[in-house]
């Protein structure tokens, strides 16, 4: 199987986690726009999406799936995205496509986070894949220089805006050993809109697709 077909077989798993009657959470990325092409052919039986980026909003839009403002919501029941990385207790990396801020935002909101994604995302530890930060413009070199004094090499994405106006710094070379205390760390320097590690908002499940078919991980709070 290619990794398109198992990002298709996850994205279509995933609609045996949507609630019937509920407003589902919507992440990014090529695993979910899997998740949306399926979410469609159930859109009658849900009330609509909150949407993590404008890219998946345009696509649950064109599907006619109703996409509703975050603001008229104080819960949902479940937000459903991919991950860049996911380590044995459910800690992420995310962001490669450049919407980490607003999918936290959305699985804030989220009672379950399930996440998505190939077998290829599976790490033992986090942080092969270099971890996204979103920054304020003008705190770019600062916060560079602050991942430089940890030994680490961070990147500025070149071109990349968010869809919240921030410029996005790739981090090479962590081992993140401890993902809460380092999200909670990078969190607190000045000009850091949101950092790639979710600890914080882990996987509460996982649907793992690979050649042997789909494999469902539970993360529990003792995990
Ligand atoms: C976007 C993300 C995505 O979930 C992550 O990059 C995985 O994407 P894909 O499903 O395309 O591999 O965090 O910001």
């Amino acid at each position: 199987m290619t990794q398109d077909e198992l990002k298709a077989m996850v994205g279509r798993a995933a609609l045996a986690q949507v609630v019937p009657g509920s407003i589902v959470g919507v992440g990014t990325g090529s695993t979910v726009n899997c998740f949306i092409d399926a979410l469609a052919t159930i859109r009658d039986r849900i009330h609509g999406a909150v949407s993590s980026s404008e890219k998946s909003t345009e696509r649950l839009r064109a599907h006619g799936i109703a996409v509703l403002d975050t603001n008229a919501i104080e819960r949902i029941p479940v937000y459903i995205d991919g991950a860049d990385e996911i380590d044995p207790r459910g800690h992420m990396i995310k962001g490669g496509g450049a919407a980490l801020t607003r999918e936290k935002i959305v699985a804030d909101l989220a009672d379950r986070f399930v996440c998505i994604a190939d077998v290829s995302k599976r790490v033992a530890v986090l942080g092969r894949f270099p971890l996204p930060v979103e920054v304020i413009p003008m705190a770019s070199a600062q916060i560079a220089r602050r991942f430089v004094a940890w030994g680490a090499s961070p990147v500025l994405r070149a071109g990349v805006v968010t869809d919240n106006g921030g410029h996005l710094i790739d981090v090479h070379g962590l081992n993140i050993t401890d993902p809460l205390a380092m999200e909670c760390e990078i969190n607190q320097w000045p000009g850091v809109v949101s950092v790639g590690i979710f600890a914080r908002h882990r996987a509460s499940l996982c649907l793992f697709g690979g050649p042997d078919g789909i494999e469902t991980v539970s993360y529990t709070s003792a995990s």
